[in-house]
């Protein structure tokens, strides 16, 4: 029944017929096409849909239009007028509390609501003001610094507190060297709710399409049949396997998975058909008139289960994924002459990445027979690969155009819809639309390996640790994804960041017909990590050691060798990292709180160390350009993805030191397949490095072909001249005709002479090479043949936690977290991106985990996944080892 309602949409009436059942933020976005409240969830668990109402922040996607008569309602659109932008959207930006961006509108609504009330807000106060709205990306300590700079800069007048949030932490577009904090690059977009991810974009003729998900984990299909939903009215087109013009399987890897299921089911979100519609209601309803006939079959539910001989086999090849094996020295002898010995048993949970922003795509077909999608991955070209495959055609009549991620992890490397969003816009000829529901995206996308592992350590007497044996069992749900390497990585780094003369280790991964599971920020190294820093605990204790000094006597620094044969040079700083944290912790100690009744206070340490780039001998490119456009644009090309991590900036930081022109002035273009040079996926901590790099070689080239230019056209050498925003400024004296050249003159006088104006460069990663068979230097061969990988990165850090001592229940009260990272490009989003990824490991040390029955996933949403709040978010002190 539609009813009739007026209210006030940012001061503008809005009189509407309506549905009962329309929400405000269907309303919003679709009708009125204010997207800056972004759709999380839908289901009013992750605030990123906050509007104000009547003066209090308020879940559009809770809220019933039909209920809002009389009301005045404000969205992000009505903070920011022209230039000027709102003191909560200029704080966000300064202290960095912007990274994907998927959150932001949302948080800026309800902290609005918050300091219109109360303009001097305690940290309680922010906290519970915000405790509906979820961020994966920040850890939220920088939402909170944002909230109260916003705060001291409305209050006016007063003393701007900068020291107590974090001065040295806040941006500014006046210094954007190497090592300093500029305002990033995507940041103004995001703070103001622009129309930016895939699942804001609308295109007219749209057709939407939705996904039928298997209902089973494990099934044979005998039979689907579309008809029924075909011929439902509104219906265009339904999509089955059969239909598929090309590769029906995909996978970054290894393409076996199906794009749409055939004969069989492997887990419970696996895609069986698309139906395209022309809303999306419609299609969302044909689903169900999609009749499928299955045959139940039995399952596999863990990885051990998967090894037994008479296990299910899910593949023609068996349910072994792939084994890594580490041999170094002699365990046994090792073992025999160890004063101690402990052995242990861990396990960690697969867990759901929880980007805010649910997958999306769009696609369109051009009357040349391009399929364009435009959509959030990590990794546009190899995106290109599977859509062309797919639709059988060639890879140069594809276009995937990256659209900002709102959060990834590693869970936007395999695609979801983006072939079947290609492949309905190639079937229909309109453009289509697809965006994932919370539910949906849970239960389809790839996942953290859950882990099993068995450590034996033996040490001496005086604190070293000489032998390790360990067994990491991972389960790698349904299908192959990026589980190689993930097994790959958990085998060589499962010793943690330690020297150990005698190694034996086996990394496997079984498949399971639980999600796939795949890359995930870490990527099997934080599994072993667990494990192997417990262990540390353990023979610290057994020893009578000081944890810390267990972990100097045995860390790698510059001189000791990994696990597998590789020798550490002077860029390891886990003996830094570790020290920081050390001095840290005295200082924090002396201040301790009394415990409450019934509670005892507990410090913990532990120590990582991973990867940075792919290794294992395999080649690790990245492609970059600068030049400047006819309308006199000075941009800069990269296949880097920014999912919120912020390369975008940091490589603008990098072309702008490099090539002496502005920061500002860089317009970053990532990874178009038709514009930019290709970087491989965005994943491994490898962008900064490789991107990075070629950035460097391409600005160096740039740079000699400007100043050649400015010689040759306008008799200009350097020292007659400075950047200013737009071109150049000429010394006096220099020119007698003009004191100001723009980039569009110089250009087009560099055009006109024939000269050309850009910078290119391909950066090859140093080489490395696959593992050896055994570890032990081998005399004669040379040494550089053991590196597995080109560069690590090391961590330590401190927790200091309160425990109930009747439940067990923790609650962290402050996090000291020290990180060698080479060199910060951008100090303050360094510091940033640690404190998010110390929430993240928080949430998945303490509660988070994808929790799974017989394959059925019972946490199906945010709450049940139980991803933290801001409440949960404990005090942090980050130092960066440089
Ligand atoms: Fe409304 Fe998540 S979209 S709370
Ligand atoms: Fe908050 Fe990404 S910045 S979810």
């Amino acid at each position: 029944m539609a009813n009739k309602v007026s209210f006030h949409v940012n001061g503008e009436i809005c009189s509407v017929e309506c549905p009962e059942n329309l929400t405000l933020l269907s309303y919003l976005r679709e009708q009125l096409g204010l997207v800056g409240s972004k759709n999380g969830c839908n289901q009013g668990h992750c605030g990123s849909c906050t509007v104000i109402i009547d003066g209090k922040a308020a879940l559009a996607c809770s809220v019933k239009v039909a209920k809002l008569a009389g009301s005045k309602v404000e969205t992000i659109e009505n903070l920011s007028a022209e230039e000027k932008l709102h003191p909560l959207q200029e704080a966000f930006m300064k202290m960095g509390a912007v990274q994907c961006g998927f959150c932001t509108p949302g948080m800026i609504m309800a902290a609005k609501a918050l300091l219109d009330q109360n303009l001097r807000p305690t940290d309680e106060e922010i906290k519970e003001a915000l405790r509906h709205n979820f961020c994966r990306c920040t850890g939220y300590a920088a939402i909170v610094r944002a909230v109260k700079l916003a705060a001291a800069m409305m209050r006016g007048g007063d003393e701007i507190d900068l020291v107590s949030i974090n001065k040295e932490q806040a941006a500014g577009p006046e210094n954007s060297s190497i090592g300093s904090s500029p305002l990033k690059k995507d940041a103004r977009l995001k703070v103001t709710g622009s129309p930016i991810y895939a699942g804001d974009m609308q295109i007219d003729e749209m057709l939407h399409g939705k996904l039928l998900l298997s209902r089973y984990p494990s099934a044979k299909i005998k039979k689907i049949d579309p008809s029924k939903a075909y011929a439902a009215e509104g219906v265009v087109m339904v999509l089955t396997a059969a239909q598929i013009p090309g590769r029906k399987g995909f996978g970054l890897l290894n393409p076996h998975q199906p794009v749409l299921a055939e004969d069989r089911v492997r887990y419970i979100g696996e895609p069986l058909a698309v139906v395209i519609a022309e809303s999306e209601e419609t299609a969302a309803s044909a689903l169900d008139l999609i009749d499928v006939d299955y045959e139940i079959l039995p399952g596999v539910y863990s990885a051990e289960e998967g090894l037994l001989a008479d296990a299910p086999q899910l593949h023609p090849g068996g349910n072994l994924v792939h084994q890594v094996s580490v041999q170094r020295g002699d365990t046994g002898q090792a073992f025999a002459r160890a004063d101690v010995i402990v052995e242990g048993e861990y396990t960690t949970p697969m867990v759901e990445h929880a980007y805010l922003e649910p997958e999306a795509a769009l696609a369109q077909t051009d009357e040349n027979g391009v399929v364009t999608v435009w959509t959030a991955s990590q990794g546009s070209y190899a995106f290109r690969e599977m859509i062309a495959a797919t639709l059988n055609i060639p890879q140069e009549k594809v276009r995937v155009i990256y659209t900002p991620a709102g959060g990834a992890f590693g869970g936007k490397e395999e695609p979801t819809v983006q072939i079947h969003c290609a492949l309905g816009a190639f079937m229909t000829g309109r453009p289509v639309k697809m965006v994932l529901s919370r539910r949906e995206s849970i239960i389809m996308s790839t996942k953290r390996h859950a882990a099993r592992m068995f450590y034996r350590h033996g040490a001496t007497a005086d604190g070293r640790i000489i032998a390790m044996e360990a067994r990491v069992i991972l389960d790698a749900g349904a299908y192959e994804s990026l589980s190689k390497p993930v097994i790959f990585r958990a085998g060589i780094i499962t010793a943690g960041p330690y020297d150990i003369p005698n190694v034996k280790t086996d990394s496997i991964g079984v498949y399971t017909n639980h999600p796939p599971a795949g890359a995930f920020r870490g990527f099997g190294t934080t599994q072993v990590a667990f494990g192997s820093e417990q262990q540390v605990d353990r023979l610290a204790r057994a020893l009578g050691i000081d944890p810390f000094e267990l972990r100097r006597i045995n860390g790698l620094a510059p001189g000791k060798t990994t696990i597998t044969g590789q020798l550490i040079g002077k860029d390891c700083g886990y003996q830094q990292a570790l020290a920081a944290v050390e001095q840290s912790l005295q200082q924090t100690l002396k201040y301790l709180p009394v415990p409450k009744k019934g509670k005892k206070i507990g410090v913990g340490i532990a120590g990582a160390y991973k990867n940075v780039g792919l290794g294992a001998g395999k080649v690790d490119q990245a492609g970059a350009r600068i030049e400047i456009d006819w309308q006199g644009r000075l941009q800069l090309k990269v296949g880097a993805i920014d999912m919120g991590q912020g390369s975008d900036t940091a490589l603008a930081q990098i072309a702008a030191a490099e090539t002496g022109l502005l920061y500002e002035d860089f317009e970053v273009i990532s990874n178009d397949t038709a514009l930019t040079p290709e970087g491989g996926v965005t994943t491994a901590s490898r962008q900064t490095y490789i991107s990075g790099q070629a950035v460097c070689e391409a600005a160096a080239e740039f740079k000699k072909s400007f100043h050649r230019s400015l010689t040759e056209c306008f008799n200009l050498h350097s020292g007659d001249f400075r950047p200013v925003s737009g071109g150049i400024e000429i010394k006096t004296g220099k020119s007698a005709a003009q004191s100001f050249l723009s980039f569009r003159e110089i250009v087009a006088a560099a055009d006109k002479a024939g000269l050309a104006l850009m910078g290119e460069s391909v950066y090859t990663a140093p080489e490395t090479f696959s593992l050896r068979e055994s570890a032990d230097h081998e005399e004669g061969l040379p040494l550089h043949l053991y590196n597995v990988h080109f560069a690590y990165c090391y961590a330590a850090q401190v927790a200091i936690v309160e425990v109930d001592e009747n439940s067990g229940e923790v609650e962290v009260l402050k996090i000291i977290a020290a990180q060698d990272l080479g060199k910060a490009i951008h100090y303050q989003n360094s510091c940033c991106q640690v404190e998010g990824g110390v929430l993240m490991g928080l949430g998945y040390g303490l509660r988070e985990e994808l929790q799974l029955e017989e394959g059925l996933v019972v946490s199906d949403n945010l709450l049940k996944l139980k991803v933290p709040m801001i409440k949960d978010s404990p005090q942090m002190e980050i130092f960066l080892v440089e």
